[in-house]
């Protein structure tokens, strides 16, 4: 008994730290971004979940008035649904909340493009995408 106690808390952690998150084409993605980011900064040293929230949260100038924030359509938190302008609902972010997010490269692309457009009035770089993907991939 004992013994089978172990061995489901051994294989709950190892669970636990592959996470429920893993997933390959995700990581491809994450990946071309990363190489991207190295062509675009040779300083570049890595994404960051942190710099990815306060980028998902804050204000921003440069785009559309009504859209001033990711979180005007996607909610306040990673966790929350969101809204389109004309009043859709749209899935949490978090890839813990909405499980497929972030794994079919074409629709990211679209996104970011669109978004990014509505509320930076610019493409995001490939550093903000990162960013922004680290921080919902830990989320
Ligand atoms: C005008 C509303 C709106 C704003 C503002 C907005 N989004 Fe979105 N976003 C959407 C919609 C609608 C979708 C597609 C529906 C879905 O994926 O559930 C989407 C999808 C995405 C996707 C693709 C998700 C996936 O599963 O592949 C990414 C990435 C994304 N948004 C990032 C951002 C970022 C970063 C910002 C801020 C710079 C932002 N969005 C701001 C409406 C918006």
């Amino acid at each position: 008994m004992k013994m089978l106690t172990l061995a489901l808390a051994t294989a709950a952690i190892l669970l636990s730290a592959v996470g429920a998150q893993a997933n390959p084409a995700r990581d491809a993605i994450v990946a071309g971004f990363v190489a991207q980011a190295k062509a675009e900064n040779p300083g570049f040293d890595g994404f960051s979940a942190t710099r990815g929230e306060i980028f998902f949260k804050a204000n921003q100038v440069g785009g559309k008035p009504e859209t001033p924030s990711c979180t005007s359509c996607h909610g306040a938190t990673p966790f929350t649904p969101g809204q389109t302008r004309a009043g859709k609902v749209i899935d949490p972010m978090a890839v813990s909340k909405t499980q497929d997010r972030y794994t079919d490269p074409k629709k990211v692309d679209k996104w970011f493009r669109r978004n990014c457009n509505s509320v930076l009035g610019r493409e995001c770089t490939a550093e903000e995408k990162g960013d922004y993907l680290t921080f919902m991939i830990s989320r």
